[in-house]
């Protein structure tokens, strides 16, 4: 490998991975945490001062997205690829100076992001919000520096072939550095009207299909052979969900905009090569579920394995609903209710979050040298998180039923609110559950850190999964 003032005196093995790791849960724990704020809000509006608009809605709510989406899911993803790249590589990573130096850039920018959001200064723009000079932060000190150091790892790995999870990583680096800089460009170039709304939502969509699908998949194709001890079922489906992700994921952009002005053939268009999206999306699901072959015993008894898996089974539901909300009769009952919120929150806490939390108890304890300081903690963890959200999920979808019933019957729209508050209690509580499961989770891995038993190298050696140089 070529040395440079990138590699030459590198830190240890895994530091980036670990920085990444524990700066993803402190993310997630902030994220939760002004979520707690909002829902406060959507039940109770006046709970907090009125005068104060650090406290409106309106403010609190982009914070807690970008916090959870650039800030949990996406660090924890560049931790999960930091630790398994060289892994599947057999090689180091190219360079874990670039790698914890990425953490620290991409930490301040999370504040940058905090208070340019939490004081109004926004591009307005759903899951684009940040103003340009932000945008540009993020592409050459978040995203850049990362695909560098995966793609250069790629480079000089040891292997002759890739497994499922390199590809995944390598493509959807590229896809969203793609991907974030179209959806910027109304924020750099003159791009107004309808042309900025598909571009936007284009973009949107792309961060979940492009970006938090296939990174998420990724990491269950790792962890769940891995722990599993079972081959990855069929490589020729990963083929399968790969190119079917790459060729149909981007282009129902527009099923996020089926009530809007848009031509009626691009709306038919998002709607028909959405249903599309289901042929990766059953592939993924069929080739984790068949890995677990004679090995489904362990679902219970395996922490890790038990996260992951409940991630994929959460992708199941995921898919179905959304593959039945983008029909357009659908879509004009419950676009706009708390549905699609309920359907944001399956994708994004039941399907991802779960993947990316087992990939964390995986990891982290692997890369601390160290046993998990409670397994008891991790269980708590893990059912305030599944019955908070079982609950939050549940509460939020009947609330977008009756919010969609009162759009039919042409109820006026406070009625409708009115109507939805006792749901929006449950959305308080539920969530609740989930909010103080992670100081929990990271108590946790704290304590791991500092006093978890010290395990020997041999133990945790090993990393790659069966069959993973297919
Ligand atoms: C077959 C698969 C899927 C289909 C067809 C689908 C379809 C849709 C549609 C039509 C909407 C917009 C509804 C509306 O606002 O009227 C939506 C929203 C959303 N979807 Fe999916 N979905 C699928 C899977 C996923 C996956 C895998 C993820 C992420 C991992 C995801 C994340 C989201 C999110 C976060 C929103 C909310 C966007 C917003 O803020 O409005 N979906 N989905
Ligand atoms: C890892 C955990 C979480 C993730 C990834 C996540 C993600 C998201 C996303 C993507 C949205 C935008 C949804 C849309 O536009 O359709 C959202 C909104 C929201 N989330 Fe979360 N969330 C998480 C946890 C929570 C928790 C624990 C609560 C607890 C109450 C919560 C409450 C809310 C509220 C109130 C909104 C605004 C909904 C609205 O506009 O009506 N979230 N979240």
């Amino acid at each position: 490998m070529a040395t440079n003032i990138l590699t030459r005196n590198d830190y240890a093995e895994g530091t980036a991975a670990k920085h990444f790791f524990f700066s993803s849960i402190v993310m997630l724990n902030i994220g939760v945490f002004l979520a707690l704020l909002t829902s406060m809000r959507l039940a109770w509006p006046d709970v907090f001062p009125n005068d104060i608009p650090w406290l409106h809605f309106g403010r609190i709510r982009p914070v807690h997205v970008h916090f959870v989406i650039f800030g949990w899911i996406s660090m924890a993803f560049a931790g999960a690829m930091c630790y398994m790249a060289p892994a599947l590589c057999k090689t180091k990573l190219w360079s874990e100076k670039l790698g914890v130096w990425n953490c620290w850039a991409w930490n301040i920018g999370m504040v940058f992001v905090f208070f340019t959001l939490i004081n109004g200064m926004t591009s307005g723009r759903e899951y684009q919000d940040l103003i340009w000079p932000l945008d540009v932060f993020v592409l050459v000190f978040v995203f850049a520096p990362l695909a560098v150091n995966i793609w250069l790892t790629m480079l000089y790995r040891q292997t002759q072939g890739l497994y499922v999870t390199m590809w995944f990583f390598g493509a959807a680096l590229l896809f969203i550095i793609l991907s974030y800089f179209i959806g910027a460009v109304p924020d750099l170039f003159p791009v107004t009207g309808l042309a900025e709304a598909y571009m936007t939502w284009w973009h949107a969509h792309n961060i979940l299909g492009l970006w938090i699908t296939p990174v998420s998949a990724a990491i269950a194709y790792y962890i769940i052979p891995k722990i599993s001890g079972n081959t990855l079922y069929s490589h020729k489906i990963g083929h399968l969900h790969f190119w079917s992700i790459a060729a149909f994921y981007s282009t129902p952009g527009a099923h996020h905009l089926m009530g809007a002005p848009i031509p009626e053939w691009l709306k038919s268009f998002a709607s028909v090569s959405g249903v599309l999206i289901m042929i990766p999306a059953l592939a993924f699901v069929v080739n984790m579920l068949m890995t677990m072959k004679d090995k489904w015993w362990m679902y219970a008894k395996n922490i890790p394995l038990q996260w992951a898996l409940t991630g994929v089974l959460f992708a199941i539901p995921l898919n179905i609903q959304g593959a039945f909300q983008q029909t357009r009769a659908l879509n004009w009952y419950i676009h706009g209710t708390h549905w699609i919120v309920a359907h944001a929150h399956l994708a994004l806490l039941g399907f991802s979050s779960f993947i990316e939390i087992g990939a964390i108890y995986y990891g982290l304890p692997k890369l601390l040298k160290r046993q998990l300081y409670s397994e008891k903690l991790a269980r708590l963890h893990f059912w305030m998180m599944a019955i908070g959200f079982l609950g939050f999920w549940s509460v939020l979808t009947a609330a977008g039923l009756v919010q969609g019933a009162a759009k039919v019957y042409e109820i006026p729209y406070i009625q409708s609110v009115i109507a939805t508050h006792p749901y929006m209690v449950g959305r308080v509580i539920f969530g609740g559950m989930i909010i103080f499961a992670q100081p929990i989770f990271l108590y946790n891995m704290w304590m791991t850190a500092k006093y978890g038993k010290k395990i020997s190298p041999e133990t945790t050696g090993g990393r790659t999964p069966v069959g993973a140089t297919a």
